[in-house]
């Protein structure tokens, strides 16, 4: 069933644990999100960024909705999450088109103006029943990212991330602590005494962004130290065009879709349990 994110992430905190999102760009990542999840018996939140949206030709609602509709099917709790929006036009449309959850995305902006816009959203969205994440310290590596006012590997600051979810009154926020968006290798080192600082002085449940670059042992130290909501995106792909590529090349006569997309979207499935196993989320339910 649908559930909302807040109820998913806020048990994960308080079994120590953190909660897996995924980024969904058609419907059969959605369909691969929520059979790997009920493969792995874990609840998940699906998320729809505002590149995807971009992709789907600036359109919110037909993959919203459809994500909402194989949520219902889903024998796990699933959240559905609005993902990196910069674009508060976009913002508002989110609780009307069936999210529980958004992340406003100032993140390249300096401080003084991040927090303003930050502000802004949490406002608007908490009049509007939306939990809403934050970004602070700027994590790298979007494709067609606006250019940043912070020097690349910039971490985010504890003393900072404390003032800023007090000034704004965020319910979540991501931090810079090593990983990068987009790594198709799992190569990325995370500062994890940074992320216990990070715990032990913001009030709030800390995200993990560019998931994909970190490898397993990393993650489940991350969760460990305090991590609570973990976004993988680029991996799925990963999974998924390796899969179509090899279909295509051992059949060049192929072209019915469905004899690709198949055995795409369960290498995709197969990806999401696996990540959900290492993140061991399924305590949770
Ligand atoms: O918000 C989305 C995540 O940060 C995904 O990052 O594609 O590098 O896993 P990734
Ligand atoms: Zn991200």
């Amino acid at each position: 069933p649908l559930i909302p994110t807040a109820d998913l992430v806020r048990d994960a905190s308080s079994a120590g644990t953190a909660v897996a999102a995924f980024n969904v760009i058609t419907l059969e990542h959605v369909e691969a999100v929520v059979q790997g999840a009920d493969d792995a018996a874990a609840p998940v939140v699906i998320q729809i960024s505002e590149n995807a949206v971009k992709f789907r030709t600036g359109l919110l609602l037909p993959l919203a909705r459809a994500a909402a509709a194989v949520a219902q099917t889903a024998g796990v709790g699933v959240a559905l999450h609005l993902d990196h929006v910069t674009d508060p036009d976009l913002l508002h449309q989110a609780a009307d088109a069936g999210f529980s959850s958004a992340m406003f995305d100032a993140g390249a902006a300096a401080y003084p103006d991040n927090l303003a816009r930050t502000g802004e959203a949490v406002e608007w969205a908490h009049a509007n029943g939306l939990w809403l994440e934050a970004e602070l310290g700027y994590v790298g590596g979007k494709p067609d990212a606006p250019a940043s006012a912070h020097a690349a590997g910039v971490r985010t600051d504890p003393a900072e991330a404390r003032q800023f979810v007090r000034d704004t009154g965020v319910d979540a926020l991501a931090v810079a602590v090593g990983s990068s968006h987009a790594m198709t290798t799992r190569t990325a080192a995370l500062d994890h005494e940074l992320i216990g600082e990070l715990a032990a002085a913001v009030p709030v449940p800390l995200v993990l962004h560019g998931s994909s670059g970190v490898p397993d042992e990393e993650l489940a130290r991350a969760v460990d130290a305090g991590m609570r909501k973990i976004n993988v995106g680029t991996a799925l792909n990963v999974a998924y065009t390796r899969s179509v590529r090899q279909a295509l090349d051992s059949d060049t006569a192929m072209v019915d879709p469905r004899k690709y997309l198949a055995g795409a979207r369960s290498a995709m499935a197969d990806e999401v349990s696996r990540l959900l196993r290492t993140i061991g989320t399924a305590a949770l339910k």
